[in-house]
């Protein structure tokens, strides 16, 4: 008795650990930029994608994170294909589930770095991680205005709103462009610790071969293709 239950729950598992999946993407703009790209993210996983610059990985990164359709090919998100549901669902997908890190952060900059966490939690009903304010060394400058903040502050607190929100899956695009190489060391020390303790996964954009190692597995954009490095 107890084997058959342990049999179901493994299955059950297996089919759950699948966060995201792509099939099939291909897009163009002036010239095509990929073509019929499959990619599948787990959880707990992390994903770096690299390339040269023009090669299309920022809009890989918005086509997979809800943010512009496709040519071709389908997204599926806890097997939903996010370009097929409902709008409504779309938004609920993109405020609940994702949580997207822009290579230029969007902050509400009449506002304190603390009003700009607090509108996160909103949108949760996750509280503010102080621990987590911490580890990106931002606690101290919490109740000054955005445009007080250093540009290193700044995409450090956006990361922390995104964080803030629990997100399932992390789209990041450059995240640790604006920082020096020890602090870009924390933000994605903190990233990869979020998505292990929270079965979340993560697909980031950098340029920096090490950050990029650092992740489960890697691929290039090249040739209209993702080549598998790691
Ligand atoms: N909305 C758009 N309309 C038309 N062309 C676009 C649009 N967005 C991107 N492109 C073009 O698609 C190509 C790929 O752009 P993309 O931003 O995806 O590159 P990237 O790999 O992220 O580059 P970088 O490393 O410089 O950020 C570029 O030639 C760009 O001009
Ligand atoms: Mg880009």
């Amino acid at each position: 008795m107890s084997e058959t239950i342990n049999n179901e729950s493994l299955i059950t598992n297996d089919v759950k650990t699948t966060l995201l999946e792509a099939k099939n993407l291909s897009h163009e703009f002036d010239y095509k930029l990929f073509e019929n790209i499959n990619l599948t993210l787990e959880k707990k996983e992390s994903i770096a994608i690299i390339g040269m610059s023009g090669s299309g990985k920022s809009t890989l990164l918005n086509i997979l994170s809800s943010l512009l359709e496709p040519k071709s090919g389908e997204i599926t998100f806890n097997k939903e294909n996010i370009y097929a549901v409902k709008k409504n669902r779309l938004l609920n997908i993109r405020r609940e589930d994702f949580g997207i890190i822009f290579q230029a952060h969007y902050l509400f900059r009449g506002f304190s770095a603390n009003d700009n966490l607090e509108i996160a939690t909103l949108l949760s009903g996750e509280p503010i991680d102080n621990t987590l304010l911490k580890k990106l060394n931002i606690d101290f400058v919490i109740n000054q205005g955005v445009g007080e903040l250093s540009g290193g502050q700044q995409q450090r607190l956006s990361i922390a709103r995104v964080l803030t929100k629990k997100p399932k899956i992390i789209f990041a695009d450059e995240p640790t462009g604006n920082l020096d190489k020890e602090t870009a060391q924390v933000v994605m020390n903190t990233l990869r610790t979020y998505i292990k303790e929270n079965d979340a996964g993560m697909i980031l954009v950098t340029h920096e071969n090490e950050l990029a190692m650092a992740c489960d597995k890697v691929y290039k954009l090249e040739n209209l293709q993702l080549q598998e490095l790691k």
